[in-house]
C-alpha cells in the first residue's frame, strides 16, 4: 500500500514537473544522425513539456543519411524531411559545429541538462592488424564513402585511381558494395547524383576495371542484402565473376540458410550471376569478382612505389560452426595473393569513447540496458542517472536507417519509465540550465554555432549550386565554405 502511495506520488510529481513550462525538462541529444532525430522526435512526443537540444559536431545535421548513404540512392535520403520538421518544433533546436569532447565535456553537459542521449554513432574503423596496413592506397571504406560523399573531414584523402587497375575490398558487407558499385558505374550516371564534385572528377579519370570484392567466409554467409546485391550485379557495363564450385552448400551452410531468408535470397542470386555469360557490351567493360573463403593475411609493398601497396596476400580459409548455425573463418595454411593498386577495407565502422563515458572496448560499444548507460554491465540495476545511448554507439555499427527508429522508441521508452518511476526526479526536480546555460558555455569558449536556419542557408545554397549542374545539390565539401555561407 504504501509503495503504491509512493509511486502515485511521484507520478504525480513526474507529471507536474512536465507540465511546469517554466522548469521543462531540459534534454540533449548528442548527434543529428538517425538515432538523434528519432530520439529527438520520440522524446517531444511522449514528454510536452519537453525542450529538446540537439547538438553535432558537424555544422551539417542528419549523421550518415547525408555522409553515408549512397549518392545513387536518393529515395533513402527523403527521411531528411521529416527530421527537418523535428528540427523545426517549437520546443526543438539544432546546434551544430558542437562537439561533445571538445566543445563540451560529458559532465558538464549532463550538468546542464536533465537527460542526456548520447547517438554519435561510430566515426572509426574496425583494424585488421596485420602487416602492411598502413602502405599508401589503402583506405578505410569510412574515409572513401566520405571523400565521395563530401564530408568536411573526407576532402583531403584524394585517393589516387589512375596509378592502377584494380582495386580490392576486404569485406562483403552493403558498404563494400556500395564503394563496390561507385567505383564501376559509369561516371554519366553519377553525374547526376549528389556525388561531390572532387570525387566525380577523379572518378571520371579512374583508370579502375577491375574490382574484387573478398569474403573470409563463403557466399551463404555473405553480409550484403539482396536488393543492394541485385543492384549491382545489374550494372550494365561490368561482367560478374564467381566461381562456382565456391557456391556447393554444406550441411552446415543449408542449415544456416532455412533459418534466414535475405541469405538464401543472397545465394540464388550469386549462384546465378556465377552460371551467366559475361555480357562484353562496351569497350569501356568493366569486372567485379566475388572471392570467397580468404582472410588477408597481410599487405604487400609496391617495389617500385616505395611504400604504396602492390597486393594483399590473403590465406585461404575454412569454416568451422561454433554455435549452432554460426560458422567462423578458419586459415587453412594455404595462400595466394591479388595484386592491386588500392584496397579498401570495409570490415566495419567502430565508435569511440569520450571522457568519463562508460565503454565496452571489445563490442565497440557503450554499456547498456535497454538504452541506459551502465557503469557496470553485471549491474544494470544501478545505470547512470540521466545518461542515454542509441543507434550504433548503442547497438554497434549495424542496421539500417528504419532500425533506429525501434532502437530510440526503446531508449525513450526506458526515460519515460524512469522518469515515471522517480528514478531521474530527484535531480530533474531542480531547474537546469538547459539550453542557456549551453549557449552560455560555448560562447564563452569561442564556438561558432550553426543554428537550423544556418544549416537551411547551406542547404539553399547547395540545392542552387547543384541546379548549375542538373544536380539535387552540389554539397560544399569543406569547412571553410560551410562556415562561410552561415556568415553570408
Ligand atoms: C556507408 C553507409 C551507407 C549506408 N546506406 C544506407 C542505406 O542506403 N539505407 C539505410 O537504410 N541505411 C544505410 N546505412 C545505415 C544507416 O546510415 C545507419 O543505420 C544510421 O545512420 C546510424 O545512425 P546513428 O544516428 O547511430 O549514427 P550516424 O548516422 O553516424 O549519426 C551520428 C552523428 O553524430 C555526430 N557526431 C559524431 N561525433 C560527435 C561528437 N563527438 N559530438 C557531437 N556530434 C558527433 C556525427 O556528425 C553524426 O551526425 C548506411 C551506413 C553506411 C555506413
Ligand atoms: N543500402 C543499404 O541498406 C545499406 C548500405 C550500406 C550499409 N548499410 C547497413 O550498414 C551496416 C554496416 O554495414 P557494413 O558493410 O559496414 O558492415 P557489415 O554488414 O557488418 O559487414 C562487414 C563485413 O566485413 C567483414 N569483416 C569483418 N571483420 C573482418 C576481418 N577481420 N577480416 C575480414 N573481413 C571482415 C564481415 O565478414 P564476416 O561476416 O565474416 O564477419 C562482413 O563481410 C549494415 O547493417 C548494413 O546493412 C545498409
Amino acid at each position: 500500500m504504501k509503495k503504491l502511495a509512493t509511486f502515485r506520488a511521484r507520478r504525480w510529481l513526474c507529471r507536474s514537473l512536465s507540465s511546469i513550462s517554466s522548469n521543462p525538462l531540459r534534454v540533449c541529444v548528442v548527434g543529428s544522425g538517425p538515432a538523434g532525430f528519432y530520439s529527438a522526435e520520440k522524446m517531444l512526443k511522449a514528454h510536452q513539456q519537453a525542450q529538446v537540444d540537439i547538438i553535432d559536431r558537424l555544422p551539417t545535421p542528419f549523421g550518415l543519411v547525408r555522409s553515408g548513404v549512397a549518392p545513387d540512392h536518393p529515395e533513402t535520403k527523403i527521411v531528411i524531411n521529416q527530421f527537418s520538421r523535428v528540427a523545426k518544433q517549437e520546443r526543438c533546436a539544432f546546434f551544430g559545429n558542437v562537439t561533445l569532447g571538445s566543445s563540451i565535456s560529458l559532465s558538464e553537459l549532463r550538468e546542464l541538462y536533465h537527460v542526456v542521449v548520447l547517438a554519435y554513432g561510430a566515426e572509426s574503423d574496425r583494424s585488421l592488424g596485420i602487416p602492411g596496413e598502413n602502405l599508401k592506397g589503402i583506405h578505410s571504406a569510412r574515409e572513401f564513402v566520405w571523400w565521395y560523399n563530401g564530408h568536411p573531414d573526407g576532402q583531403n584523402l584524394k585517393p589516387d585511381l589512375k596509378i592502377t587497375d584494380t582495386a580490392v575490398i576486404l569485406g562483403q558487407g552493403n558498404v563494400a558494395l556500395d564503394v563496390a558499385r561507385i567505383l564501376l558505374r559509369p561516371t554519366t550516371e553519377l553525374a547526376t547524383t549528389d556525388i561531390a564534385s572532387h570525387a566525380l572528377a577523379t572518378l571520371e579519370e579512374s583508370s579502375i576495371r577491375v574490382v574484387y570484392l573478398v569474403g573470409r567466409r563463403g557466399p551463404a554467409q555473405a553480409a550484403c542484402t539482396a536488393k543492394e546485391l541485385r543492384e549491382i550485379l545489374g550494372i550494365h557495363n561490368v561482367d560478374v565473376f564467381i566461381q562456382e564450385s565456391d557456391l556447393l552448400l554444406t550441411p552446415a551452410d543449408e542449415e544456416e540458410l532455412k533459418s534466414n531468408r535475405i541469405q538464401r535470397r543472397v545465394h540464388e542470386l550469386l549462384s546465378k550471376a556465377a552460371r551467366s555469360k559475361p555480357k562484353h557490351t562496351s569497350l569501356n567493360q568493366r569486372e567485379l569478382r566475388f572471392v570467397f573463403f580468404r582472410k588477408p593475411n597481410d599487405f604487400q609493398e609496391s617495389k617500385d612505389r616505395a611504400g604504396h601497396v602492390s597486393g594483399v596476400h590473403f590465406e585461404k580459409t575454412v569454416l568451422q560452426g561454433v554455435s549452432h548455425g554460426k560458422q567462423i573463418a578458419i586459415g587453412a595454411g594455404k595462400f595466394e595473393d591479388i595484386k592491386c593498386g588500392m584496397v579498401l577495407k570495409s570490415i566495419g565502422y567502430k565508435s569511440v569513447p569520450v571522457h568519463g563515458l562508460p565503454f565496452d572496448h571489445k563490442k565497440g560499444i557503450v554499456p547498456n540496458d535497454r538504452g541506459r548507460v551502465l557503469s557496470d554491465p553485471s549491474d544494470p540495476l544501478v545505470p547512470e542517472k540521466g545518461l542515454y545511448v542509441c543507434g550504433w554507439l548503442k547497438r554497434g555499427p549495424t542496421g539500417i536507417v528504419a532500425t533506429n527508429l525501434h532502437c530510440a522508441e526503446e531508449t525513450v521508452s526506458s526515460i519515460s519509465e524512469d522518469l515515471e518511476n522517480g528514478g531521474l526526479i530527484p535531480s530533474s526536480t531542480l531547474p537546469k540550465p538547459g539550453r542557456d546555460g549551453l549557449l552560455q558555455l560555448v560562447h564563452d569558449r569561442n564556438v561558432r554555432i550553426v543554428s537550423f536556419s544556418d544549416w537551411e542557408k547551406i542547404d539553399s545554397e547547395e540545392r542552387r549550386l547543384g541546379s548549375l549542374r542538373n544536380k539535387p545539390r552540389e554539397k560544399l565539401a569543406t569547412w571553410d565554405e560551410l562556415y562561410k555561407t552561415t556568415s553570408q
